[in-house]
């Protein structure tokens, strides 16, 4: 068997994009969707034997590990997760006055965006463990730096980001001993449901950027900077600030 990944929040956007450019190099694709996506199907046709669909809620728990379950039975060993399912909700441009905090979206956007990851990655860590590569990505924003912070609002999206960029730092703390490499990758501002259709870049861009800042993650050493320096990048590799 080639080398797999498992992509959630594969049925759009940046997450297909990734899908279709693991593929084409040959990849085995486990893509992680909340429903059926016919934009997937439409792939599967192409690569009956590489892509598998996974049921996959990053907030509920017991997907997560119905999840896990299904792709043990299928590998015996995963090389690269990426953590890309993610939310944005609320208005842009609402300033604090004017935030509803009683609607529930600062909560579910840190369940998503924040806590799924984190789901996933616990119950994934046996079969990434099983792996050579031992990857684990985190599709974070630079809405989560708070070095270069510029915002004066978007506090659920921009708090949740910064939570990924922690948690992403935690666990290469953790995991890098045992040979995990650990990444919060910016995808840039991309053209999907979520990035609008002014954003700068169209998804295949951003996907190939993340592909080749995955590949030469693989390739290098392992090492801890000050201040975990060269864990959080764009899509281009460039160093964020955290
Ligand atoms: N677009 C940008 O400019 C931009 C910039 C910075 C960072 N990002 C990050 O890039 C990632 C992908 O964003 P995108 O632009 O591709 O967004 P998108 O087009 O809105 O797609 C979001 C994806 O996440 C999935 N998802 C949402 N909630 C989920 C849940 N509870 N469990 C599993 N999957 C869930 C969606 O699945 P359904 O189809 O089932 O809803 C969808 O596949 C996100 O983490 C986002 O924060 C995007």
């Amino acid at each position: 068997m080639g080398e797999t990944v498992l992509i959630t929040g594969a049925g759009r956007g940046i997450g297909l994009a990734l899908t279709k450019e693991f593929l084409a190099a040959g990849y085995r694709v486990f893509a992680g969707i909340r429903k059926t996506s016919h934009l997937i199907e439409k792939e599967q046709g192409q690569y009956p034997t590489l892509l598998s669909p996974i049921p996959l809620d990053v907030t509920e728990m017991a997907s997560v590990r119905a999840a896990a379950a299904k792709i043990s039975a299928q590998t015996p060993a995963l090389e690269i997760l990426i953590n890309n399912a993610g939310v944005y909700l609320g208005d842009k441009t609402q300033p604090l006055e004017e935030l509803d905090l009683e609607d529930n979206h600062l909560q579910q956007t840190m369940e998503v965006n924040a806590f799924g990851p984190l789901r996933v990655v616990q119950q994934f860590l046996p079969l990434l463990t099983a792996g050579r590569k031992r990857i684990i990505i985190n599709i974070s924003s630079e809405a989560g730096s708070i070095g270069d912070c510029w915002r004066k609002q978007e506090y659920a999206y921009a708090m949740s980001k910064a939570a990924l960029n922690m948690q992403t730092r935690i666990l290469h703390n953790y995991l890098s001993p045992r040979g995990f490499k650990v990444k919060a990758i910016h995808p840039g501002w991309v053209r999907t449901d979520m990035g609008g259709k002014e954003a700068d870049l169209d998804p295949a861009t951003s996907a190939e950027g993340i592909f080749n800042v995955i590949q030469k993650t693989i390739a290098e050493e392992s090492v801890t900077k000050d201040g975990g320096e060269g864990i959080f990048l764009d899509y281009q590799g460039k160093i964020l600030r955290w």
